[in-house]
């Protein structure tokens, strides 16, 4: 996050005595990234952050590859991804590589039993259906359709769902998650041109605190595996914090659209940046206003960069026989447009009300067992006819 928060109580001083009530000190801990370099907060605890009581179980949670190296467009029926459960388990990894996973999931019930924590990634979370409060260490935030909530890396957290009805699609990403530096001045602030400012981006304001000795259970990944670690003091016991590095969220309803005369590309929709892949928004707006503007996207090469789309709701302009919940795939190496009479069908219209969101990758991805389960094997030559 690039801007300073503060939640709690803190000393006036960094790295200085700070006692509770009864004489006794509270434990600081500097939780950043990228070494020292990168964003970073200072938390306070009731006790020591690092009392690790028992490693319990490890496993692996890597996916299974279907089609390593792929050059076939795909349709996945997102909404096929079965319900389970549990959190953990509801997370199906359906598009791979070495900087992300790209995740459907469905998960029933709140996670109760444990917490998480993901060391490799940091998660964006769209919520599509359900809405709740994801309950973090560093303070809770409501959620609901239409919220990214961004979890940096090492951020311990639960969700609670207020019903069994929920979808979610996940971005976990080896590079941390930024908003696009073009959008800021150099001192972070979000500039006049940027499609959001900071009063669209909500940080925690509500922070759960329990002094609480005793066994509980963090489920940490690393490296593609699941460690169950115990550890004896209550992972949410933080009494303040200060610093950059903290869970936010941002409705994709609140992301202002930037229009032309003529057709915009893919860029004016970006709403997260990573050195791997760009995430954007496409979001309900006016089309193009030339008189003979073509508001369809133009047939475009992406020739160095996988693109999927994540369709939320809405009418899918350039798209036929598309629906909310599906995703597209379209690779790197060959270009892709609209579907036949999809260009000819946009001439003359003012508006569009899809809504969206777009993962462009620069590394190839692999499509998973779990993708197979859900694809359409012949989207990819839906574009010979009108079908
Ligand atoms: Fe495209």
């Amino acid at each position: 996050m690039p801007f300073y928060h503060k939640l709690g109580k803190i000393p006036p001083k960094r790295h200085t005595q700070f006692k509770k009530p009864n004489g006794d000190f509270y434990y600081e801990q500097l939780f950043g990234t990228i070494g020292f370099d990168g964003m970073s907060t200072n938390s306070y605890h009731e006790q020591r952050p690092t009392q690790v009581k028992d490693i319990i179980k490890q496993y692996s949670v890597a996916p299974k590859i279907a089609k390593v190296n792929n050059m076939q467009s795909y349709r996945l029926h997102g909404f096929k991804t079965k319900p389970e459960n549990d959190y953990l388990e509801s997370r199906k990894i359906v598009l791979t590589n070495s900087d992300c996973h790209i995740i459907l999931a469905a998960p029933k019930e709140s996670t109760k039993d444990y917490f998480y924590k993901n060391t490799d990634a940091d998660e964006l979370i769209f919520i599509h259906k359900g809405t709740g409060k994801l309950r973090t260490h560093l303070g809770n935030l409501d959620f609901k359709y239409g919220d990214y909530l961004l979890i940096p890396r090492g951020v311990i957290y639960k969700l609670d769902f207020d019903t069994e009805d929920n979808r979610l699609f996940i971005v976990e990403s080896r590079r941390p998650i930024y908003t696009p530096k073009r959008y800021r001045n150099w001192f972070g602030q979000l500039l006049e041109h940027s499609p959001f400012c900071e009063r669209d981006l909500r940080q925690p304001q509500e922070l759960e605190t329990y002094n609480e000795s005793g066994e509980f259970l963090i489920k940490i990944k690393k490296q593609g595996d699941i460690f169950d670690m115990v550890y004896a003091s209550h992972p949410f016991d933080v009494v303040g914090y200060d610093g950059y590095n903290y869970p936010y969220a941002f409705s994709i309803h609140d992301f202002e659209p930037i229009t032309g005369r003529v057709h915009q590309p893919p860029p004016v929709h970006q709403t997260f940046e990573t050195d791997a892949f760009v995430v954007c928004s496409f979001v309900p707006r006016l089309y193009d206003y030339h008189p003979l503007a073509v508001p369809a996207p133009y047939n475009h090469s992406n020739i160095d960069s996988d693109e999927v789309l994540y369709y939320v709701d809405g009418d899918f302009m350039s798209r036929n026989d598309i629906a909310a919940g599906h995703i597209s795939l379209h690779p790197a190496g060959i270009p892709h447009g609209p579907h036949p009479g999809a260009m000819e069908r946009s001439i003359g219209k003012v508006k569009t009300d899809e809504l969206a969101v777009m993962v462009d990758t620069f590394k190839p991805l692999q499509v998973t067992e779990e993708a197979m389960k859900i694809a359409d094997e012949d989207y990819y030559k839906s574009w010979l006819s009108l079908s």
